[in-house]
């Protein structure tokens, strides 16, 4: 993103893929993890109401269709190559610093033009009878991807239930603001909170989940706990972490990239190989644990389920 120094394509592949990177610091992390496991001890599976350290495993959740070909990239590689700002702009360094964070418990707030406003517990949300897993593909602005198993449930019961208004032709979400417990925050490299917009029928569209987890455990803190939003068809940004709040409005809400550099990064950010980023090219990625590049797909894959969201739009000036 902006505050990277580097260009995607300068990124070594040894920067990806440097194991001996990550297991030192995965020595560290098991280490001081093992304390914290210690305190999760007996916890009892999803959205129980008393903090939750990340990997209790979530059970009941129905297998989805989507993924099949598509082999995931490993828990290693998706919980420790993170972008979190909130937390730090290093890459590695999320999973350290987000380790004590607790999500439990957590509030939704819905506002704006929908029947159902108010503060809610997220439980009310997320039943867990309801989860789904479903492997996506991911492919980040920074032309890197990555496979994952997400664990969520389509955002579209959600909104569903929540009745938007006739006036509602987007949604903004937000993700939460705690400087005391978000390191990141306490510096001003984005305006904060981290905001992000779909359009109404971006949101309603049964391919966009709301994640609670992923690889059959609760999201790890530095992938979003307890609660992110995955739209598996746009750029990595779109995916918002640790949402809080969820305003249904009638005009296209600025999204936090957008307003740091409107030319680099758009509202839509759909993944499109056809449109390169102003510094880099967006037509082919590398599959975070692949040595080759591979070529990026229309939609990131999802054209046949998405394109028509956007027919007659001019998809280089709507970026
Ligand atoms: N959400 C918040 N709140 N803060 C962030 O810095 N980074 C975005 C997105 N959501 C980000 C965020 C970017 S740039 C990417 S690529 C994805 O999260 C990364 O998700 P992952 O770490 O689970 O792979």
């Amino acid at each position: 993103m902006l505050i990277r120094i580097k260009k995607a394509s300068d990124i070594d592949s040894r920067e990806l893929t440097d194991k001996a990177v990550y297991e030192s610091r995965r020595e560290f992390l098991r280490s001081a993890g093992a304390l914290a496991l210690a305190g999760a001890a007996g916890v009892g599976g999803l959205l129980a109401s008393a903090p939750v350290t990340a990997g209790a495993k979530l059970s009941d959740y129905k297998k989805g269709a989507y993924g099949a070909g598509l082999e995931p990239t490993s828990y290693k590689d998706i919980t420790n190559y993170n972008n979190f700002y909130e937390f730090s702009t290093d890459k590695e360094e999320p999973a350290l610093l987000a380790r004590d964070f607790n999500p439990r418990p957590w509030t939704l707030t819905v506002e704006g033009e929908v029947e159902k406003t108010g503060t809610f517990a997220l439980e009310d949300f997320i039943k867990p009878h309801a989860l789904e897993e479903r492997i996506y593909r991911f492919r980040c602005v920074e032309a890197w991807s990555m496979v994952v198993p997400w664990i969520g449930i389509p955002l579209r019961d959600v909104i569903k239930r929540l009745q938007p208004t006739s006036k509602a032709k987007y949604v903004e979400m937000r993700t939460l603001y705690d400087p005391k417990r978000m390191p990141g925050q306490r510096r001003s490299l984005l305006p904060w909170p981290y905001l992000e917009g779909l359009r109404l029928d971006e949101a309603m569209h049964p391919l966009t989940l709301l994640a609670v987890g992923l690889y059959g455990e609760e999201l790890p803190n530095q992938n979003g706990a307890p609660l992110r939003l995955v739209v598996p068809w746009k750029y990595g940004f779109k995916n918002i972490k640790s949402i809080v709040s969820l305003r249904f409005v009638e005009q296209e809400p600025k999204n936090t990239w957008q307003v740091i550099n409107g030319r680099e990064y758009g509202f839509y950010a759909n993944v499109n190989p056809q449109v390169d980023h102003p510094r880099w090219s967006q037509a082919r990625e590398r599959r975070i644990g692949e040595f080759l590049k591979r070529d990026t797909l229309m939609f990131n894959g999802y054209a046949d389920e998405v394109a028509g969201l956007y027919a007659g739009m001019d998809l280089k000036k709507f970026y």
